[in-house]
C-alpha cells in the first residue's frame, strides 16, 4: 500500500470540519497575546494564548526586536558552532544564567529543540530516563531519541514520586535522568519537585524540570523551583520563550561544564539555524521587564484563580488550582468542540487540547492583560452558556 494512503483515510478532521465544529488553527488577524484578538474579523476574549506577562504587544519588546533586525539583519544564518553565534544569543545566555541562578544557559531555536537536544544527548547506552508519564511531548521525544542510542526509557505514574522512589530502588547502577515539567497547564497541578529532588539526591540521579508554564509567573518570575525554596536542588532547567517570554527559542540552565558539553554534543543546537537576532532580543527584553516586575504577584495568576473560583461556582469541573491556565473537563471529543464553537460565537476564544491525546477539556489561559471587564464577560458568557456547555450528571449535582 502506498505510505500515502493514511493520510487520503484520515477523517477526523474533516468530520469536525464537516460538522461545523473544527476547533484548531483559528486565524487571528494582528496580535493574539492581548486580553482581545480579532478572529474572522470579530473581537473575541482571547484566552488561548501563553504570553501570560502581555509582553508580546510592550512597545520595550517590540522595539528591541525591531532594533536588533536593523542592525543584524532578520536571520542568525547560520548554526551557532558555525557562522550564526550572535553577541546577542551570548549576552541573553549570560543574563537567563544570572537571573534563574545557575552557572550557565545555552540558547535553542525552539523549547521543543531544547527538550529532545538535552535529553538525547544526556541519555546514552547505559542510562536510564525516567520521566512523568505525562511529561510534555517535546521530554517525552527526546526520550524515544535516547532510547535509539541505547538509553533506556521507563515512565513514572503522574506527579507520583513514590513511583520514581521505588523503580529506582529496584534498578540496577545505572545513571539516570528523571524529568518533568514543573507545572501541568491541563490539570492545574505542580510537580513534587521536593520529592523529586530529594529522591535524586539519594540516588545520584540527574533532575531536569522543564519551567516553560512556571517562568514569569512563580518565585519571582524565575520560576517553580525557585517558589517552593529549591534554588540549587535541580540540576537542570529548562523553558521555551514562546510563553512569558513573549518570544520563540528555549534554553537549558545547568552548571558550566554541562552546558559546555550540550554545545558541542545535542544535535539539534548543533544542526540548526541559530535563534533569529529579532527573536532573542525580544526574549531578552522581555526577561528584563520579568526581572523589574519580579516582586508583584502576576495579575495572570490573580486573574486565573478568579476565574477558577467563578467557574467552579457555576458548576463546572474545574481541574487543580495552579497556575495561569484554567483547564474545564468535558465528558467527550464532540462537547469539547462543540462547547469551543459555542465560546467562539459568544465572543470568547478558549482552546482545546491538541488533535493528538485522549483527554477533553477546555483551557483557558489568563494573562496579565486580562481585565476585570475582559473576565466578567468571559464568565458572563460561561454562566449563561451554563445549561448548554455542563454535561447533565455535573448540573444535577
Ligand atoms: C512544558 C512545555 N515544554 C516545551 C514546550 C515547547 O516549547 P516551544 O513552543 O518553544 O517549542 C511547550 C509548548 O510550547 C511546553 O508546554
Amino acid at each position: 500500500m502506498n505510505l500515502l494512503e493514511k493520510c487520503r483515510a484520515y477523517s477526523r478532521a474533516d468530520e469536525a470540519r464537516d460538522a461545523g465544529l473544527y476547533p484548531y488553527y483559528s486565524a487571528f488577524q494582528g496580535p493574539s497575546g492581548g486580553g482581545r484578538a480579532v478572529r474572522e474579523g470579530a473581537e473575541v476574549c482571547m484566552l488561548g494564548s501563553g504570553d501570560y506577562r502581555a509582553l508580546s504587544t510592550d512597545l520595550q519588546v517590540i522595539g528591541a526586536a525591531q532594533d536588533a533586525i536593523a542592525l543584524y539583519g532578520s536571520s542568525a544564518s547560520g548554526t551557532r558552532p558555525q557562522g550564526g553565534n550572535l553577541d546577542l544569543h551570548e549576552e541573553l545566555e549570560a543574563d537567563l544564567a544570572g537571573f534563574f541562578g545557575y552557572e550557565a544557559a545555552l540558547v535553542f531555536p525552539t523549547g521543543y529543540m531544547t527538550n529532545l537536544g538535552v535529553v538525547s544527548s544526556l541519555a546514552a547506552e547505559g542510562d536510564v530516563v525516567y520521566l512523568d508519564e505525562r511529561a510534555h511531548a517535546s521530554l517525552e521525544d527526546g526520550a524515544r531519541l535516547a532510547r535509539a542510542t541505547g538509553a533506556a526509557v521507563s515512565r513514572f505514574g503522574h506527579l507520583s514520586s513514590g513511583d520514581l522512589a521505588r523503580q529506582l530502588e529496584g534498578a540496577s547502577t545505572r545513571s539516570a535522568l528523571v524529568v518533568t515539567d514543573a507545572l501541568f497547564p491541563e490539570e492545574g497541578q505542580l510537580a513534587p519537585v521536593a520529592e523529586l529532588a530529594a529522591i535524586c539526591e539519594e540516588h545520584g540521579a540527574a533532575l531536569l524540570v522543564d519551567e516553560s508554564h512556571g517562568v514569569g509567573l512563580f518565585g519571582g518570575g524565575r520560576g517553580v523551583v525557585q517558589h517552593l525554596g529549591l534554588a540549587g536542588r535541580v540540576p537542570l532547567m529548562t523553558l521555551s520563550f514562546g510563553k512569558a517570554l513573549a518570544s520563540q527559542g528555549g534554553a537549558v540552565l545547568a552548571d558550566a561544564r554541562t552546558i559546555d558539553f550540550l554545545r558541542h554534543t545535542s544535535r539539534t543546537q548543533v544542526f540548526s539555524t541559530g535563534l533569529s537576532p529579532a527573536d532573542t532580543a525580544a526574549a531578552h527584553a522581555a526577561l528584563r521587564e520579568i526581572r523589574r516586575r519580579s516582586d508583584g504577584e502576576p495579575e495572570a495568576l490573580m486573574a486565573a484563580e478568579h476565574l477558577r473560583r467563578a467557574l467552579d461556582a457555576l458548576g463546572y469541573d474545574v481541574a487543580g488550582d495552579a497556575g495561569a491556565v484554567v483547564a474545564v473537563r468535558l465528558p467527550d471529543e464532540v462537547t469539547m468542540f462543540a462547547a469551543q464553537r459555542l465560546l467562539v460565537d459568544h465572543g470568547v476564544f478558549a482552546n482545546v487540547v491538541p488533535p493528538v491525546g485522549e483527554r477533553y477539556q477546555l483551557m483557558f489561559a489568563c494573562t496579565d492583560a486580562h481585565t476585570p471587564d475582559v473576565l466578567e464577560a468571559v464568565i458572563g458568557v460561561l454562566g449563561a452558556l451554563r445549561e448548554e456547555l455542563l454535561p447533565h450528571h455535573r448540573r444535577a449535582a
